[in-house]
């Protein structure tokens, strides 16, 4: 197996000093404060890197990244990875469960299959129905904290606000919600966190089996009563006398709850964090409210929730202008992509009113993220809300605590004065 493009690569890394493997995690403190200036130079060290403690191919140049995210030919089940590559990691995971991997794992023909017919339920309609209640759900969370001068936004705002939303999507009813919020914080936190207490894992795992057994009476129930929401429309979703089963409808769910919440939590929490620290930029949005839209879209690119996406290489071939082999695995720094002065002016800057903002915060290709158009409206229902009702909102804390999830990128707490 030659490996001169591995050689020159990691030559390059020992003099020019590129961060790689756990250093692109947040167990590196200079990352956690600052990911984007070290994927700078992830991205300005060469189209592609070879990170040989994580085993893969680390791409960070946008016109690269936006390429390897539109290629067809990639694939991104874990169990076609190479033995010793990146993500041959997650291939544990998959081998743990007797079912079917959810859509995220899976490649065509499962994959379009699985999205083709979801997205007969999740549409961009069943999406802005959602509009007027978006709004009344980010009412009642402020609602809560009336009267409070100081409060973690985190808690009383980002992280319930998703889960409410989805859950009335599906049509969880209203007695059980917080019990469906309770179980799928518990199950989705752990999910994603490799560093997880045993304790934490355990009370993950029982969270997991009481939302499934839950989610599978309702699906039951939406078999024989249809009602109208997500759930019920899953069921029905049909491509040419094709359906979804009952198990994959439940596996739906869970991905979506699993790829949709803290996504969007964090989405909220960064963009909150970054008017906060920009309080110019603050000012005019509430001056011009007009912008929001193109606020969020800045937002996803500046500090978007997720840093890294990844494919696998299906046979031997260049990729980037690097030969790479069968199963190799590629990482994708969308953090960096985001940032690359290649396509973005002052990309360090925070401008709500920076014009033709291209970025990869959702990923691209057959995999663009399924729920964007959601995360938008949620966001920006969400940052209206909490500029029209506190207008005098300040950062109340002086260190920033993250969240230690490698490849996320949210806060812990946002802890704030009104
Ligand atoms: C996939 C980001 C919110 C559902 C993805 C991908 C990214 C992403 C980067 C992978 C794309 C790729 O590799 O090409 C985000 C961000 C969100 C967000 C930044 C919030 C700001 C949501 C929401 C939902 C959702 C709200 C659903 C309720 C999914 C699903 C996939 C996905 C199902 C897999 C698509 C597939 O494999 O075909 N998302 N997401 N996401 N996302 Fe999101």
């Amino acid at each position: 197996r030659s490996s001169g493009w591995r050689d020159s690569a990691m030559t390059e890394t020992a003099t020019n000093e590129v961060p790689l493997g756990i250093q692109l995690t947040p167990l590196n403190p200079e990352y956690q404060r600052d990911p984007f200036s070290l994927l700078d130079r992830v991205r300005e060290a060469g189209r592609v890197i070879w990170d040989e403690q994580f085993g893969r191919w680390l791409v960070a140049r946008f016109e690269d990244v936006h390429a390897i995210l539109n290629d067809r030919d990639l694939l991104v089940d874990p169990r076609k990875a190479n033995e010793k590559s990146f993500n041959a990691m997650f291939r544990q995971r998959l081998l743990g469960e007797d079912r079917e991997p959810s859509m995220l794992f899976q490649d065509p023909p499962a994959h379009t299959r699985l999205r083709g017919l979801v997205s007969k339920a999740f549409t961009p309609r069943a999406i802005e129905r959602m509009r007027p209640r978006i709004e009344e759900i980010a009412h009642e969370l402020c609602d809560r904290v009336e009267g409070q001068e100081r409060f973690d936004l985190m808690a009383a705002f980002c992280q319930p606000y998703p889960t409410i939303v989805i859950a009335e999507m599906l049509g969880v009813d209203p007695k059980d919600q917080a019990n469906f919020k309770r179980w799928t914080d518990d199950s989705v936190a752990a999910g994603f966190d490799p560093f997880a207490s045993e304790e934490v894992r355990q009370r993950a795992m029982r969270a997991g089996e009481e939302l499934q057994a839950y989610l599978r009476r309702v699906i039951a129930e939406r078999r024989a009563e249809p009602r109208d929401d997500l759930i019920t429309a899953m069921l029905r979703a049909e491509d040419n006398g094709d359906f979804l089963n009952d198990e994959e409808v439940l596996s739906m769910i869970g991905l979506l709850l699993a790829a949709g919440n803290v996504t969007t939590t964090d989405l909220l929490g960064n963009g909150m964090k970054n008017l906060l620290q920009h309080p110019d930029q603050a000012q005019l949005l509430r001056e011009r409210p007009e912008l929001i839209e193109n606020a969020v879209e800045e937002m996803l690119r500046y500090e978007g929730p997720v840093t890294f996406s990844g494919r696998i290489v299906p046979d031997d071939r260049v990729i980037a202008g690097c030969p790479m082999q069968k199963g190799d695995s590629i990482t994708v720094a969308l953090g960096g992509a985001n940032y690359d002065p290649r396509l973005h002016r002052d990309p360090h800057k925070f401008d709500v009113t920076r014009e033709d903002i291209d970025h990869v915060a959702f990923g691209g290709g057959r995999r663009y993220c399924l729920g964007a158009p959601l995360a938008r409206l949620e966001a920006q229902i969400g940052v209206r809300v909490l500029l029209e009702r506190f207008p005098k909102m300040r950062l109340a804390q002086q260190e920033l605590k993250w969240k230690r999830v490698p490849g996320f990128r949210g806060l812990e707490e946002l802890w704030v004065e009104v």
